[in-house]
């Protein structure tokens, strides 16, 4: 075991889990999913899938990695139930997948730190042409790439923990100094109207699929990524409170992230909000508008603050995404940390081409998967992927680790992990709720919720 490492702290661990948690999920998929979603009225939902259904699966996760000292897959075998690591294996294709298209983003969002630096923010027109030039966003992505692989390469306690506690302090340090900013604008208020006074009327099926997706995707969930981080925790550590710690750091900077991003739309709106719903371009092309307007060396400055802020959640994130292949490959293939970790990254870049291809430099890419989305909208490949990995896949995988964890290794074994460390546990409401929630509430929310999402994105067929 002395091989596999391990974080060095309990702190270093929490920053570590939170780095993988917090990432473009939080800065740059909340505020667009809350744009889309119609305001506050997501943003109720999404806080309920955190609280009352992510964090027992989120303890879950770190109790089964943690008693067994296994990637996902070997997680499983460990417990003597060889049978069910398909789960686990479905999660190591689910992060491969994620880390594909996650790793195109963060091209983007690196190579736009240059954009804003060199003032050009009239690269907000030309964000359709920027990602046609695969040569430019591929060389950044391959750059992230490596960066990413170098951490992981250096193992857990030297190289994925020490960038999170370098990389999250400087993280919400920045990310604060922009909220306070934002608020300083006129018509931030409008923004902030529209973040937080919810209007239910506008909540529908889809709203609730992408939700529970988002809430999923930001907590780092259904895939085996807290099973591998929690296989590195002291035996010592209290798995409960690092839980709620690491739940209320991800909800906490998602929610911080909208205080930064509504008022600069109800800047640059005048109040109307016009812009909110800019989905997925509304990082790379409403904000740098905003900063455009802003101008002059603040707007510089601000500019390439924010993508600085961008990279440095997003490492985080694809940090955790690569260890849990290589992981898998270390433990399970016994081939070497170093050479797992570039081997992997490698593939892993490759699987990404078809995602990076997708956004207007190949047409089959950037359109051919229409029929799988609903009213027959135009689907480039790295929606669809996003679709069958973190709307499809992480739910699903939720569901297994939930209901596995609950009656198969039986809830006795998971309350006695979970005590491990916290004294109090047994005995005490919140054990009597994660029973409920674990071993029921959890299996059949998310095994439904998995099934309509199924049924709406790939059938087309909506049930509610
Ligand atoms: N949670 C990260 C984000 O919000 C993304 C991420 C990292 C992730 N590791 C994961 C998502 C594991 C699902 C599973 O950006």
């Amino acid at each position: 075991m002395a091989t596999r490492g391990g974080f060095s702290s309990r702190l270093g661990f929490i920053a570590a889990a939170a780095g993988s948690a917090v990432g473009l999920g939080n800065i740059w998929g909340f505020p667009f999913e809350v744009g889309q979603g119609g305001g506050a009225a997501f943003v109720v939902i999404y806080l309920a899938f955190c609280f009352i259904l992510c964090f027992p699966v989120m303890a879950t996760e770190i109790a089964i990695g943690r008693k067994t000292e296994k990637n996902p897959v070997g997680a499983f075998t460990a417990l003597g139930y060889k049978k069910w690591n398909w789960v686990g294996k479905m999660g190591i294709v689910a992060g491969v997948l994620i880390l594909s298209f996650y790793n195109v983003i963060a091209g983007w969002a690196f190579g736009y730190i240059f954009e804003m630096a060199s003032s050009n923010f009239g690269i907000a027109d030309q964000f359709g042409e920027y990602t046609t030039k695969i040569f430019k966003v591929g060389g950044y992505g391959l750059l992230f790439m490596a960066t990413t692989a170098f951490v992981v390469s250096k193992g857990i306690s030297g190289g994925i923990e020490k960038a999170a506690k370098l990389l999250m302090p400087a993280l919400i340090l920045m990310i604060l100094t922009m909220v306070v900013y934002s608020l300083t604008l006129p018509n931030a208020i409008d923004g902030i109207k529209f973040y937080l006074v919810p209007d239910f009327s506008k909540i529908n099926g889809s709203v609730i699929y992408n939700a529970l997706g988002q809430a999923f995707f930001s907590l780092s969930l259904g895939m085996g990524a807290l099973i591998t981080y929690g296989s590195y925790v002291n035996k010592k550590e209290n798995i409960v409170t690092a839980t709620a710690l690491i739940t209320l750091a991800d909800v906490g900077i998602a929610f911080i992230a909208g205080l930064m991003i509504f008022p600069l739309i109800g800047f640059m709106s005048g109040g109307t909000m016009e812009g909110a719903a800019g989905g997925p371009g509304l990082i790379f092309v409403t904000l740098p508008q905003i900063f455009g307007t802003i101008g002059g060396t603040l707007g510089t400055i601000v500019g390439t603050l924010f993508f600085v802020l961008l990279c440095f959640a997003a490492l985080t994130s694809t940090v955790s995404l690569l260890e849990v292949p290589v992981a898998y490959v270390v433990d399970e293939m016994q081939v070497r940390r170093k050479r797992a970790v570039w081997i992997m990254a490698g593939i892993i870049f490759v699987v990404g081409i078809p995602s990076l291809l997708g956004f207007g430099y190949s047409e089959f890419f950037s359109t051919a998967f229409t029929t799988f989305k609903e009213g027959g909208t135009d689907t480039d490949f790295l929606s669809f992927i996003a679709s069958v990995a973190n709307d499809s896949i992480l739910p699903l995988g939720g569901c297994m680790i939930a209901f596995f964890a609950a009656h198969i290794w039986k809830k006795e074994n998971l309350d006695e992990e979970l005590a491990q460390g916290a004294p109090n546990y047994k005995g005490s409401f919140l054990q009597k709720y994660m029973n409920f929630a674990v071993g029921y509430l959890a299996p059949i929310v998310l095994g439904t919720l998995f099934v309509l999402t199924v049924l709406f994105k790939f059938f087309g067929i909506s049930i509610i």
